[in-house]
Parts: C-alpha cells; sequence; structure tokens
C-alpha cells in the first residue's frame, strides 16, 4: 500500500512542488493526503493545480481547535513533511507523532536555527558572520526551534558577490533535491525517522 504524506507549508511551496513531481514522475511511490496551509499561500494554489486537498488552518485559531484539527488530518499518516511552515508546532502534536515530523531549513545547522531563523534573515546571517558556506539541513522535529536530530545536509560555496538573496537561490536549489531524496529514503525505510 502506498505511503501517506501531509505537507505543512506557509509559503511559496517550491519544495512542496519538488516533492509533488517526484511522486507525480515515480520517483517516491507515495501519495500526498492533503497540504496544511496557516495562511493564503501560493502553496495552495499549487496544490489545487495538482488535485490535492488542502486545508487552511489560520494560525491565530483557537489553539486546540487547530490541534485536533491538526491531528485528525494526520491520523495514521506515514510522514509530516514541514516544508516553509511557520507556525510554531504544538508540543502535544509532536508528541502524536514521535519521529515521523521532518523539516526543511536552510542552513546548516546547528547554525543559523531558532527563532527569527527564517527566509533571507538566515541568508544574513550567514553573510554577516562571514561564513564561506553554508546550506541546507533536513531534521527530525522536537520540542525546539530547529533542534531535532538531524537526517540529511547539503552545503553550498558562498562567493564574496553573494547577497541574501543569491545565497538564497543556491540554497534552495540544493533544498529541492535533498528532501525529495530524504522523504524517498525514509518512506522506503521500515523504521522512523
Ligand atoms: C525553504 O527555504 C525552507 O528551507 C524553509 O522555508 C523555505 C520554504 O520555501 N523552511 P518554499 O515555500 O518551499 O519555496
Amino acid at each position: 500500500m502506498s505511503k501517506e504524506i501531509v505537507v505543512l507549508a506557509s509559503g511559496n511551496g517550491s519544495n512542496f512542488q519538488s516533492l509533488i513531481n517526484h511522486i507525480e514522475a515515480g520517483h517516491i511511490e507515495a501519495n500526498i493526503r492533503c497540504l496544511i496551509a496557516d495562511r493564503p499561500c501560493p502553496a495552495t494554489k499549487r496544490a489545487k493545480q495538482h488535485g490535492i486537498s488542502y486545508y487552511e488552518l489560520p494560525r491565530h485559531n483557537d489553539r486546540m481547535l487547530n490541534l485536533h484539527v491538526l491531528a485528525m488530518l494526520c491520523h495514521n499518516i506515514d510522514l509530516i513533511v514541514c516544508a516553509g511552515y511557520l507556525t510554531i508546532l504544538d508540543s502535544h502534536f509532536i508528541n502524536l507523532f514521535p519521529n515521523k515530523i521532518i523539516n526543511i531549513h536552510p542552513s546548516l545547522l546547528p547554525k543559523y536555527g531558532g527563532k527569527g531563523m527564517y527566509g533571507l534573515n538566515v541568508h544574513q546571517a550567514v553573510l554577516d558572520a562571514s561564513e564561506t558556506e553554508s546550506g541546507c539541513t533536513v531534521h527530525v522535529v522536537d520540542s525546539g526551534i530547529d533542534t531535532g536530530r538531524i537526517l540529511a545536509q547539503e552545503t553550498v560555496t558562498i562567493s564574496p558577490l553573494d547577497d541574501a538573496r543569491s545565497l538564497q537561490t543556491k540554497v534552495q536549489e540544493k533544498e529541492l533535491r535533498l528532501l525529495p531524496q530524504v522523504v524517498k529514503a525514509l518512506l522506503g525505510s521500515r523504521v522512523n525517522a
């Protein structure tokens, strides 16, 4: 029986799209049960275009209501993929799905993770620290912010000409390949993340 994934996103959804492409091309044997977004965002348009159910769960909804809806939508799921989801997940939700929630982050964790480290902020912080390389990380979600066990990383070299935007583009190119690889590996194995 095909494995089931739920994807959580808040933004453009290019990582979500990459998963869709890999599944549609038959590289990953899985079904995306639904997309959950915490705001109106381009990711929901992608879901619509590909006939994938999607739900908007505004982050300022009642906390318990969101928790129950999320838990219901993820019932019996094989893997939950946070692909640019900006709401911090409730620890009760995380505890319901131990080792089944993964996240992609645009830095080489444990560096440049935590509160406020999202979008261009991450890349600007990397440049401000005069790093010579950066990259992306797929990790298990635990109750901290970007602190869960690291599953895989990809690096990029920073050139002196890079600004936050060009670095973001470089890192994203790697993300779009790394996330499907990890999802495929996790779904193909019998063990949890
Ligand atoms: C990615 O950079 C990811 O690492 C981070 O949020 C961004 C989402 O981009 N968590 P997109 O919505 O997939 O284009």
